[in-house]
């Protein structure tokens, strides 16, 4: 198995290209006839390795979907998945809940804690369910990380949303996960909150040589990110590297504008 410890930190520099997961021409449609709508339209993506990746674009535009078939959540209606050179498109269900649960990570909107576990339960709650035996130097370095040290004991109801946040990414940190996805992880938090869960994210690219994919729309969480994917009606049509949230605002009129006059 791959270890998230061993993997070189690819971000930035352009060197290495090592890719984590890949979508190829990949179709999600819903329903049929009158009432199909094509939610991904032949979408070929590649998710570099070792790199943080933001997905944006207008609400309906796709983006929960993409990063559902990527992680094996959703079934396609036709094209491929394949996390590092497993495909997952055509896994059976034994299998598929397998990988998600060994080499997937998850940040939900809402953070999906469990109210009678405290922190440090929650953080590992999905490696005790799999009957896996956390590492406890990784789990020391993943709540350092993420700056809990000193709240483990407590339970969701007793953090603020932020640490509460910063409990779900450090679960999914936890069990060492090939890639981690968030739907934007940061958007039932103020601010603050917000910037302190997308800077431990951050950390965790950069220290941890993790792999992060996250939905946002807020131009200022997806400038955290080395790479920004701007989708539109289920297709890719642009991208930007090393974002700023000036830059990201920017492009965001730009398609604004062109939506209005086209
Ligand atoms: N279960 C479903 N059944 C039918 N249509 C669906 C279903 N899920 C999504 N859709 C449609 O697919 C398209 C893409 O939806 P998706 O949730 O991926 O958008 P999104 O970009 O995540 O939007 P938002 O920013 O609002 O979360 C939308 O037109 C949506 O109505
Ligand atoms: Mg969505």
């Amino acid at each position: 198995m791959t270890s998230a410890l061993t993997i070189p930190r690819h971000g930035g520099t352009g060197e290495g290209t090592a890719v984590a997961a890949r979508a190829r021409q990949v179709v999600k449609a819903y329903g049929s006839g009158e009432t199909r709508v094509v939610a991904l339209d032949s979408v070929d993506v590649d998710i570099a390795r070792g790199r943080f990746t933001a997905i944006m674009g207008p609400s309906g535009s796709g983006k929960s979907t993409l990063m559902h078939c990527l992680a094996g959540l959703d079934t396609v209606t036709s094209g491929q998945i394949f996390l590092d050179e497993t495909e997952i498109t055509g896994l059976k269900d034994k299998k598929l809940t397998r990988l998600r649960r060994d080499r997937i990570g998850f940040i939900f909107q809402a953070f999906n804690l469990l109210p009678t576990l405290n922190a440090i339960e929650n953080i590992t709650l999905p490696m005790d369910i799999a009957g896996r035996k956390p590492d406890a130097d990784w789990l020391r370095r993943v709540v350092d990380t993420v700056g809990l040290s000193e709240r483990l004991g407590h339970r969701p109801n007793q953090l603020s949303g932020g640490q509460q946040q910063r409990v779900a990414v450090a679960r999914a940190l936890a069990a060492r996960p090939e890639i981690i996805f968030g739907d934007e992880p940061t958007g039932n938090l103020d601010s603050r909150a917000g910037a302190e869960v997308l800077g431990f994210l951050r950390a965790s690219v950069d220290e941890l040589g993790q792999t992060i994919v996250m939905v946002t729309h807020d131009p200022v969480a997806a400038s955290y990110a080395d790479r920004v994917l701007y989708l539109a009606d289920g297709r890719i049509v642009d991208e930007m590297e090393r974002p700023t949230a000036d830059a990201v605002l920017d492009r965001m009129k730009d398609f604004d504008a062109r939506g209005r006059t086209s």
